[in-house]
């Protein structure tokens, strides 16, 4: 259609209901400005374009660039380079070439600030974050002049909306900018713009928030509610139609959270609650070192890719027994190594070497997306402790990228209580499937079997509890307080509630009081009930992974063999969006008796491990129990929130 067909009226003919046509030519004539033509600056001018609005003020001097490509309306191959303003004043004029645009191409400066506002009857924010001054000037400007203001800012995967209306409460009252350093400003402004913190629940990558280098995440879902917000504000506010919430009052609708929030904050930023938002924050953000900014692309050079993917395996308690040495473009050693020194439940390295075999396995499914087999020409033997794993990457264009690669770096341990509906059968089918020749799984699925397992595990965890060999593991393996950790267990992936964290923190903190706990205060129940009973009941299914060779697993290969089923039969089940959690430590006394080892000087805790392993015995067919390489749980569970995550690959590398 060329523009001299255009109909205003019927182009916008579908508002009518929701608008009269009175209305409707009301907007026609009606002036918005706009500051930034980025995430949602772009955003509003298309939805109010929409909406028929007939004239805009619009500044920005930027260029577009591949980064804006995630949430930018006008962000495409085609305007890589071109200037915002243009690119997007073409998009509008494409829905309404009869719109009257005043471009402002070096963005608002003091020097235009005044023209920019000129005859405007709402400004809507959508300058960067982080231009505070020109932001603060603009809305004392807008304030002067009569204008109502309004900033809908994108926070996670929702819209915060604040409002500053003539006669009401201004933006410098509310913010309380003046007079502080940048970064204290924008401490005050993330505080103030959204005092009920809906979106600080799931931030997953915490360093993203990268304020040293004004940076910070952003998304498309984001940007178009707040389009969607923002411009019915405006819409009220042109139309002198319904309440609009203004400072110091705002709201945040979380799409992610499926919450909406109104706060009144007399005061700002002076009120209580958000100075201690903001003390709370400058320990944060403030106090930071600078941060490394996370990663955003995978690695090009294909062996580094594979061993990039491949340090995401599992090893207990995140020890990540391993170290890479490069020997070729092609092939590298892979340097393993074992705790059965310092951790009682690495009996001859039996839970490191299955670490390995899941490392090597998440090589080889890594390896297949980039079209090359992965090849073990060697394992040097001759340090049991020590084992070299030779690898090497062999192109082979018939090889299909492994369906499992998606979720190599998703698959994550849930210790907490998860859904109990039962596996159906499509999803046990894809779980057995899962694993090679060699092995098979035996499952414990009513509700009958998971009580009697709770129960087990409840009595197993008695042992680990109160000897001084586990204590010693415990004590070291925890990062208290945090929510990720490089090289640890984070507090908050453990499974317990922050009252029980509190508690255990105090008791590991040396063996006596440990100890003192354990025998007097009842202290393993509170850790066992939350860590061991409740989830033990809440899952879908146990189940015990075996070998069906005739012998036990015991050499290095069998239990590589073993470790690499077990990370096909994990990422299987967070394929099919099940939550997965270890229960090793039966196997690993079990291990431990068969071969006549008192792993412990407390007779009270060997003997309860002798009757635990003689009640798992009778609930297992004989092969099983024999040949068992590893037990745990299934069920119902999103992503939890919090999990260990790895030494970068830089760390792993060795000469
Ligand atoms: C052989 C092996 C045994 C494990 N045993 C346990 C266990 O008994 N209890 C537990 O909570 N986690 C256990 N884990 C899980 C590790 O603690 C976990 O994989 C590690 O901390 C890394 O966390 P992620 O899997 O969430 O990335 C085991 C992992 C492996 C490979």
């Amino acid at each position: 259609m060329s523009s001299s067909d255009f109909d205003y009226y019927k182009a916008f003919s579908r508002n009518i209901g929701w608008l009269t046509l009175a209305e409707q030519q009301l907007l026609a004539s009606k002036r918005v400005a706009i500051a930034g033509m980025g995430g949602v600056g772009g955003a509003h001018l298309l939805t109010l374009a929409r909406l028929g609005v007939g004239r805009f003020h619009l500044a920005d001097f930027d260029s577009f660039d591949i980064e804006n490509f995630n949430r930018q309306a006008g962000a495409r191959l085609s305007s890589v380079g071109q200037k915002k303003l243009d690119t997007l004043v073409a998009m509008a004029l494409d829905i309404n070439p009869d719109l009257e645009i005043t471009t402002f191409a070096d963005g608002v400066t003091e020097s235009n600030i005044d023209a920019f506002l000129q005859d405007v009857d709402v400004y809507i924010d959508g300058l960067d974050f982080f231009a505070l001054k020109i932001r603060s000037l603009m809305f004392r400007k807008a304030y002067d002049a009569g204008i109502p203001a309004v900033t809908a800012a994108p926070l996670g995967m929702g819209v915060a909306n604040l409002n500053f209306l003539p006669g009401k409460m201004t933006f410098e009252q509310y913010f309380l900018l003046d007079g502080c350093d940048e970064n204290e400003q924008y401490l005050r402004f993330f505080v103030g713009l959204s005092p009920a913190r809906l979106h600080s629940a799931y931030l997953v990558v915490p360093e993203s928030i990268n304020l040293p280098e004004r940076k910070g995440p952003s998304t498309i879902m984001a940007c178009e509610l707040c389009a969607g917000v923002a411009a019915t504000q405006a819409l009220k506010l042109m139309l002198n139609r319904g309440k609009v919430i203004a400072a110091p009052r705002s709201l945040q609708f979380d799409a992610y959270r499926n919450s909406y929030k109104v706060s009144w904050r007399p005061f700002g930023n002076a009120n209580p609650i958000n100075r201690l938002a903001l003390h709370l924050g400058r320990k944060y953000f403030l106090n930071q070192p600078v941060q490394i900014a996370p990663k955003t692309a995978p690695e090009q050079d294909p062996l580094r890719y594979v061993l990039d993917k491949a340090r995401w395996a599992p090893s207990g308690d995140n020890t990540q027994c391993w170290r890479f040495r490069p020997t070729s473009a092609l092939s590298c050693d892979i340097l393993g190594n074992d705790t059965r020194h310092d951790v009682v439940y690495d009996l001859n390295g039996f839970a490191s070497n299955m670490a390995h075999g899941a490392l090597l396995e998440t090589a080889r499914i890594a390896a297949s997306e980039r079209g090359y087999q992965l090849e073990i020409s060697d394992i040097d033997r001759s340090d049991a402790e020590h084992p070299v794993y030779k690898i090497a990457l062999l192109q082979d264009s018939s090889i299909k990228a492994d369906a499992l690669a998606p979720y190599i770096e998703t698959r994550t341990v849930q210790r907490r209580p998860m859904g109990t509906t039962a596996l159906n059968s499509g999803e046990k089918r894809q779980l057995e499937m899962a694993l090679p020749p060699g092995f098979a799984v035996h499952w414990f699925e009513s509700s009958a079997e998971r009580w009697t397992i709770a129960k087990l595990l409840y009595g197993n965890a008695y042992t680990r509890l109160i000897m001084k060999e586990g204590y010693d593991v415990h004590s070291k393996i925890i990062d208290w307080g945090k929510q990720f950790s490089i090289d640890k267990i984070p507090e908050q992936a453990l499974g317990v509630d922050a009252a029980t964290a509190k508690l255990m923190k105090w008791a590991l903190a040396s063996w006596e009081r440990f100890e003192f706990m354990a025998k007097y205060m009842g202290g393993t129940i509170a850790p066992r009930l939350q860590l061991d009973l409740l989830p033990a009941l809440r899952c879908s299914a146990h189940f015990v992974l075996y070998s069906t060779a005739a012998e036990a697993p015991v050499t290095l290969e069998q239990q590589v063999a073993a470790g690499s089923a077990l990370q096909r039969f994990w990422l299987t089940a967070t394929k099919l969006k099940l939550g997965f959690q270890p229960e090793q430590t039966p196997v690993i006394f079990s291990g431990y008796l068969r071969d006549n080892l008192q792993f412990t000087t407390n007779q009270q805790a060997f003997d309860n491990a002798v009757a635990m392993d003689k009640k798992l015995a009778a609930l297992l067919p004989p092969q099983v129990f024999a040949n068992k390489v590893f037990f745990g749980r299934v069920g119902r569970s999103e992503q939890p929130a919090s999990r260990s995550l790895r030494f970068s690959l830089q760390q792993l590398l060795v000469e």
